[in-house]
């Protein structure tokens, strides 16, 4: 195989990245970017593999969820602390249900870049450069929003960083105490019976906690009942970017990618001798892949072998998007082939990328029962095949938004309207998240009590 290097990719087909007007403008930002310190350091990318690798190993369980794409717009505390406050929530639930640690990961702090099905986007006559997320350009229909500008990258590291800084501080620095779980629960959702089901969990949690504690138990003596370990993930998919943001470990030898925990492809950035597999090959990290129905046994493995010829415990995660509809005979090839190749990559569902509909009134959205129905599948898929479902992937967010229909809110077409926010895909609301959690767990308990 020949040599890698952080810039090799340039020598591949690059897919689903923007030309940028001024070359040199983007020169000197890759330049800035590269003299910036990392987001991350390489010993948290090990720590998250050894916990990825416990999941293939089938005793631990991943949460991976947030935005289908941050926005510049958004930086403030409240859109990411309740995002993270939900995490907890659904981890909470599957934790408990599961009876095993729940790796938490959000699409967080860094997922800024979207693929696009069309170069160009027309309206009335007009024709702009699409909407690529906010690394690239902004939404607004008009030629200064939607030239890309490279400034943005500055931007998005600053952002980034900013976020990091953010969930450290509450994945460490108390409110995520288990003792502290009746405070997780937002207004909206105290009140609906996910709420409820949740209150009545935190009760049962802080009562054991209490009876732990008379017994003797010093909880000042367990951190790991005061803190989480959170991790992040986004898209691999501005290459200038990653490579800007890549660094060399001393310790290993070896690069890695400082902008995030994980990284993943996409479905339409996973050609096996395109530009995003080669830069994903040659650094440290975790690395998800998406795979849609079409994805073949043989692409699958080939993907493997060229991101992990090693085999190294936790490094691959498979992140299936078939679609409710797809899932129960477009899954068990690809398990049963990975499966016989000797390979314990974790497998993860995500249950929303393959069920995107346009409602009647023009917006995108996604049926919760549909969302459900693909989880139940992908669980379904497993126990056919022998192996270990171990993860789901979400979109979603922790506010009061109407992007998803159903659930037990029962959003319909009409409702979507009243507070759809976001600038790319529809995610679940936080009541929503909750209320799959809890559906979740309930398959996955009925699943640990046949073993
Ligand atoms: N640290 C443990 C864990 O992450 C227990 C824990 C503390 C926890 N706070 C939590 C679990 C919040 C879920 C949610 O599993
Ligand atoms: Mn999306």
């Amino acid at each position: 195989m020949h040599a890698w290097s952080p810039s090799s990719w340039r020598q591949r087909t690059a897919l689903q990245l923007p030309s940028y007007p001024d070359p040199n403008a983007l020169k000197d930002v890759e330049t800035r970017l590269a003299a910036l310190p990392p987001l991350i350091f390489p010993g948290e990318i090990t720590q998250l593999k050894s916990r990825l690798a416990a999941v293939s190993r089938r005793q631990a369980f991943l949460l991976q969820g947030g935005d289908c794409a941050e926005s510049f717009d958004e930086l403030g505390q409240m859109p990411v602390e309740s995002t993270f406050r939900v995490m907890l929530q659904m981890a909470v639930v599957l934790t408990y249900a599961a009876a095993c640690p729940v790796i938490k990961v959000g699409r967080i702090a860094g997922q800024f870049a979207k693929p696009r099905s069309s170069e160009t986007e027309t309206q009335q006559g007009l024709t702009l450069p699409s909407y690529r997320g906010d690394i690239i350009n902004g939404a607004d229909f008009d030629v200064a929003a939607r030239t890309p500008d490279p400034q943005r990258l500055l931007t998005a590291y600053s952002h980034s960083a900013a976020t990091l800084n953010l969930l450290r501080a509450l994945a460490q620095g108390g409110f995520a105490d288990l003792h502290r779980v009746h405070g997780w629960t937002a207004d909206f959702v105290r009140r609906s019976p996910q709420g409820e089901r949740f209150e009545e969990l935190a009760d049962r949690i802080t009562e054991s906690l209490a009876f732990m504690e008379a017994c003797g138990f010093d909880a000042d003596k367990a951190p790991q009942l005061h803190a989480v370990e959170f991790y992040t993930s986004h898209e691999a998919l501005h290459l200038h970017y990653e490579q800007a943001l890549t660094r060399h470990d001393d310790g290993t030898g070896r690069a890695y990618g400082a902008s995030a925990h994980m990284l993943w492809l996409g479905e339409r950035t996973r050609a096996i001798d395109g530009a995003h597999v080669e830069f994903l090959r040659g650094i440290d990290n975790a690395v998800g892949v998406k795979l849609g129905p079409s994805a073949k046994p043989a692409d699958v493995l080939a993907l493997l072998d060229a991101l992990d010829p090693d085999q190294e415990p936790g490094r691959i995660v498979l992140i299936a998007r078939m679609g409710s509809e797809r899932v129960r005979e477009a899954l068990p090839p690809l398990l049963r082939a990975v499966r016989d190749a000797g390979r314990t990559p974790v497998w993860c569902c995500d249950p929303m990328h393959g069920n995107t509909v346009t409602a009647s009134n023009g917006y995108k959205t996604r049926d919760f029962a549909r969302v459900l129905d693909e989880v139940c599948g992908f669980f379904a898929a497993h126990e056919e095949a022998g192996t270990y479902p171990g993860g789901l992937h979400f979109e979603m967010t922790g506010q009061d938004v109407t992007e998803c229909r159903g659930g037990a809110q029962e959003l319909t077409d009409e409702s979507l309207a009243s507070r759809y926010r976001s600038a790319c895909d529809p995610r679940l609301n936080g009541s929503q998240s909750l209320e799959l959690a809890f559906l979740i767990a309930d398959v996955l308990k009925a699943a640990r009590q046949r073993r």
